[in-house]
């Protein structure tokens, strides 16, 4: 597994080049230095590159230090307001949330997520504009961790290797970088074992094993609670209430509820919730036909298209909608958006 684990944490491309480059020159200048060794300029001269492009190297390799991480809270709020469509919600928690958390120099235990809601509503979407705004590399830094559960952690009869292996993995990531994030996906996919197997790491200690978790990040990703978050929002919807009307305080207490109910649910096992280790609920609502114009629209902006309102209206009405009477809901949220997109442009 740590192989898998290990391939989800790739260098960069330039990194790599530089790398690759450096390796070279260096080989390079060890020999030269062996076979000059009567040649006191060329030897001095081939260790002098040798040392140039390991500064170099260092330059362009990514660490654990402000040069590569560093919060960007107004762009974390501008690409939550412009980029994240139809979610009010999450678009206050998230940003009071992170803000609050990572303007705090001595947090008290990490930050946890727990991000619920029906497919395509902009979870995963979420997460990343959390990375991008925190580390330079964004999703591709090595210190982004994503788990699926179905991916890496297949199969129930290894779960006694998969918690050891889990906890050795965040342990040596949040040693080598504290300020770590660790994204898991299809948490309701999860097994309980698994999940409890972290739980120490989310709680209030100062140190566990002399190792700090306080600045670490960890984000939940589920669909569990998905249908009760839609409940609330159809019911709104056929009052004739507005949408952005939804509170928090209408969706939490059904939303625990749901996630606790659900016996199938790796979530309703554990005592994440009842020990108050998950920081914030954060529920995403079922997305509507206006928002998929917006989805296919903000599309064609990011291929460099021209916006065409015509185009994004015959996506949006390729879609399925639910409940069936009322066709208000998208299916699939935005999800296949950019496939369909291929299609008519
Ligand atoms: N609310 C939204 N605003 C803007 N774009 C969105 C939104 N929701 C989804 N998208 C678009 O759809 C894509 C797929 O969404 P995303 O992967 O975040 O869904 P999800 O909530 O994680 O779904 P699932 O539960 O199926 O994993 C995103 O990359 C984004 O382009
Ligand atoms: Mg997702």
């Amino acid at each position: 597994m740590c192989k898998q684990l290990e391939s989800d944490d790739s260098y960069t491309i330039t990194t790599m080049k530089v790398e690759r480059i450096y390796l070279l020159f260096y080989g390079i200048s060890l020999i030269s230095a062996c076979v000059n060794a009567f040649d006191p300029v060329t030897t001095t001269v081939a260790m002098g590159i040798g040392a140039t492009l390991g500064t170099i190297y260092k330059y362009f390799q990514e660490s654990c230090t402000p040069k590569w991480i560093v919060f960007n809270a107004t762009g974390l709020d501008v690409d939550l307001e412009k980029r994240l469509f139809g979610q009010h919600i999450a678009t206050r928690i998230i940003s009071k949330a992170v803000n609050g958390f990572l303007n705090n120099d001595n947090p008290k235990k990490p930050l946890v997520l727990s991000l619920h809601g029906w497919t395509g509503t902009g979870k995963n979407f979420v997460s990343k504009m959390i990375a991008e705004n925190f580390y330079k590399e964004g999703m591709d830094s090595s210190f982004v961790h994503v788990f699926t559960s179905e991916l890496h952690f297949p199969h129930a009869s290894q779960i006694e290797t998969y918690k050891s292996q889990l906890q050795q993995w965040i342990k040596g990531n949040v040693t080598n970088c504290p300020q770590s994030m660790f994204i898991f996906d299809e948490m309701d996919k999860m097994h309980p074992g698994l999940i409890d197997s972290i739980k120490p790491y989310l709680d209030y200690y100062d140190k566990l094993d002399g190792v700090s978790y306080r600045k670490a990040i960890f984000i939940f990703l589920s669909n569990a609670g998905g249908e009760s978050i839609t409940q609330t929002a159809l019911e709104f919807w056929k009052a004739g209430r507005n949408r952005e009307e939804i509170e928090l305080a209408d969706l939490e207490n059904k939303l625990t509820l749901s996630v606790f109910n659900n016996k199938k649910s790796g979530l309703w096992h554990t005592s994440l919730i009842d020990k108050n280790l998950v920081d914030f609920f954060v529920p995403f609502l079922p997305l509507e036909y206006k928002h998929v114009v917006q989805c296919a629209l903000a599309e064609m902006e990011a291929r460099d298209l021209e916006p065409d309102m015509s185009v994004a209206d015959q996506v949006a009405r390729d879609l399925m909608y639910f409940p069936k009477s009322e066709r208000v809901f998208s299916v699939t949220g935005c999800k296949t958006i950019v496939s369909k997109l291929d299609y008519y442009v």
